[in-house]
């Protein structure tokens, strides 16, 4: 068969590309242990509030100036339903559900995970300002999905959360 000598070219460039981008995929999985956000541990649904990582639901002030929320996701509410955390200051959310598979999107930001039943969802945001912003599930999870809501209330640093 007669390839003319640049779509040989192409063809050699597009298997490469095919061949980085697989490459890519193996790094980042298996040197760098990127995970998404939805699975970055398990844990028994049926005994959510056993678990010592959610022991305490809310806000916890780490040492080094960050806040730790811990967050239950179950038909068809989050608990607790309202957060307050500092502006400036990283925030560590962890999220996992007790009945069906949820979302956790904060809206008007990027943050966004899955909320899967048997495992626990980690993320780490900073807000850059004081407001509110609304969590909404962005999952269908039953006739009460659209009702399924909670607030992150951004308060100036310095302000006790
Ligand atoms: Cu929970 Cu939709």
């Amino acid at each position: 068969m007669n390839v003319h000598p640049y779509e040989r070219a192409w063809l050699w460039f597009a298997r490469g590309v095919i061949v980085v981008f697989i490459g890519m995929v193996f790094v980042s999985t298996f040197m760098w242990g990127l995970k998404p956000p939805s699975n970055m541990g398990m844990i028994d649904p049926r005994h959510v509030l056993d678990d010592a990582r959610f022991g305490h639901l809310g806000v916890e002030p780490q040492d080094d100036g960050s806040v730790r929320v811990s967050i239950v996701a179950l038909m068809f509410t989050f608990m607790p339903a309202e957060v307050r955390v500092p502006a400036g200051r990283p925030v560590h959310f962890r999220v996992t559900s007790m009945d069906v598979t949820h979302g956790f999107e904060v809206a008007g930001t990027n943050a966004n995970t899955m909320v899967i039943p048997g495992y626990v969802s980690e993320f780490t945001m900073t807000f850059d300002r004081p407001g509110e912003h609304l969590i909404v599930c962005n999952e269908y999870c039953g006739n009460g999905h659209h009702a399924m809501q909670a607030k992150v209330i951004v308060e100036a640093a310095g302000v006790s959360p």
